[in-house]
């Protein structure tokens, strides 16, 4: 059914979206759109968006400006979709360049709504979020291509309100996809040739899917690893990510009972001060943190643990900032992901909370983390050198195409000279030196 249309998707925020827009290809192929690689040669234009920080908002301020410049000299059209245009609907609409917005519960009215606007010329809008959509029928079409590694969304939404989380305001309610649908799409990647699945939800430790025919039948986040480790041993399951509160020991010891599962946990702290961890609403203190990677450590000696910290939370003080560097050191964290708070409109923090740490204070503390948590990543590597682990080869390295690069089990980025060996091969690397990001070794047999 081919329309001769050529589509052109960017993608901005977390690996969901990157999932996501795959489900929009697969759709929008079905209507005979085809992929192309340039925003130049597209007659269709799309732009999956992110809310999370004010400047992912700000750099689809800037893109929007550029398509506009785009359509001034040819006939295209413009879609927004995700988060951003969850947030700000008839806002975006309003951009000149703008002539659709859809919400991430809205992709299969995305045909309708473009032969709506080819049809009748009006701006299409469609944000209505669902308790059901999970889009779980449709196979994404994958756009790595690398065709090693890929994602599987297992849930959508967030039930958890953390106070300065614009997520559950765009993503709507928590719902878990149906696990039959989850296993199926692992085994046609693993078939495909793809050798790593990495499971997502905003919270996976609280998938829970209930039969609708029998609701006395139900799949947790634990057996649902199980049901996906099983798929083939030299298929690498991961996950992310688990929540502090909900993180169980059956999913600690699903992972310490196959070898495939991946040996990584991505557990986001967010802060190290039992007053502003109340004050995000994470439902967790230090001590029952601790005491999650304690279990961790019993359970599955070796596994990389790796976190989020958000810093100048509302009211945060010296003594907090110190309490959250103070955790970093008793934690030793193999990395993170580190942010400065940005306030976001509607949620409780920016309604209740006063923004009041100066933004050089933020800047500062966020820089004092940063350099900290990089202090530890180096050491942590270090304690790799001398050692082999089991590597998954993912592709060429950018710097030397005659090395490749592939990642361990607790998921460190490992170099190494290519002999002859191509990705998607398990190979064994005897690591002999590093830096605070990567590993860097020899194949040995
Ligand atoms: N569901 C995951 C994280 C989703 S968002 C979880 O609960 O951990 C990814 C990260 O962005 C969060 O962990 C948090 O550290 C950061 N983040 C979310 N909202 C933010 C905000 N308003 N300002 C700064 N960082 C934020
Ligand atoms: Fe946001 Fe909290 Fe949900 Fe994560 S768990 S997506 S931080 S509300
Ligand atoms: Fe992801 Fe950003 Fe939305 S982090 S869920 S794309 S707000």
């Amino acid at each position: 059914m081919a329309n001769n249309k050529r589509i052109f998707i960017e993608t901005y925020g977390c690996q969901m979206n990157v999932y996501d827009s795959e489900i929009v290809l697969s759709i929008l192929e079905k209507e005979g759109y085809t992929p192309c690689s340039r925003l130049e040669d597209a007659d269709l234009i799309l732009v999956n968006t992110c809310s999370i920080r004010e400047n992912a908002e700000q750099r689809i301020w800037g893109r929007l400006d550029r398509f506009m410049q785009e359509k001034k000299h040819r006939k295209t059209t413009v879609g927004v979709l995700g988060c951003m245009a969850e947030r700000l609907k008839q806002e975006l609409l309003s951009h000149p360049a703008v002539d659709l917005v859809a919400g991430p519960d809205t992709y299969r009215e995305l045909p309708q709504m473009l032969r709506n606007l080819e049809n009748e010329g009006d701006k299409q809008i469609d944000t209505r979020l669902s308790m059901r959509e999970t889009y779980a029928d449709i196979e994404p079409v994958r756009t790595d291509t690398g065709g090693v590694t890929t994602f599987i969304s297992i849930m959508r939404g967030c039930n958890n309100m953390c106070t300065y989380c614009i997520v559950p305001y765009v993503r709507g309610g928590e719902r878990s996809r149906d696990p039959h649908s989850i296993v199926r799409e692992a085994r046609q990647l693993h078939a495909a040739g793809y050798r790593e699945v990495s499971l997502l939800g905003q919270n996976v430790d609280s998938y829970l899917w209930k039969n609708p025919e029998n609701p006395t039948e139900t799949v947790n986040f634990a057996q649902l690893l199980e049901l996906v480790a099983l798929v083939s041993p030299d298929l690498r399951v991961r996950f992310s990510t688990s929540h502090p509160k909900d993180m169980s020991n059956g999913v600690l010891y699903s992972m310490a009972m196959y070898p495939n599962i991946c040996t990584h946990i991505h557990l986001p702290v967010q802060s190290g001060s039992d007053r502003m961890l109340e004050k995000m609403n994470r439902k967790y203190t230090v001590a029952q943190y601790l005491e999650r990677i304690d279990k961790i450590r019993e359970i599955v000696p070796g596994a990389a643990v790796t976190t989020d910290i958000i810093a100048g939370f509302c009211s945060e003080t010296e003594e907090d900032h110190q309490a959250t560097m103070d955790l970093m050191k008793k934690v030793r964290f193999d990395s993170a992901f580190m942010f400065q708070y940005s306030q976001r409109p509607g949620t409780k923090a920016a309604r209740h909370f006063e923004d009041d740490v100066a933004p050089e204070t933020k800047t500062r503390r966020l820089n004092e983390i940063i350099e900290l948590q990089s202090a530890i990543s180096l050491e942590l590597n270090r304690e790799c050198v001398g050692h082999t682990y089991e590597v998954l080869i993912e592709g060429t390295s950018k710097r030397d195409t005659g090395s490749l690069f592939g990642r361990t089990s607790a998921n460190k980025v490992c170099v190494f000279p290519a002999l002859g060996h191509r990705p998607g091969e398990y190979v064994n690397v005897k690591v002999e030196s590093c830096t605070s990001a990567t590993l860097l070794g020899n194949i040995v047999k």
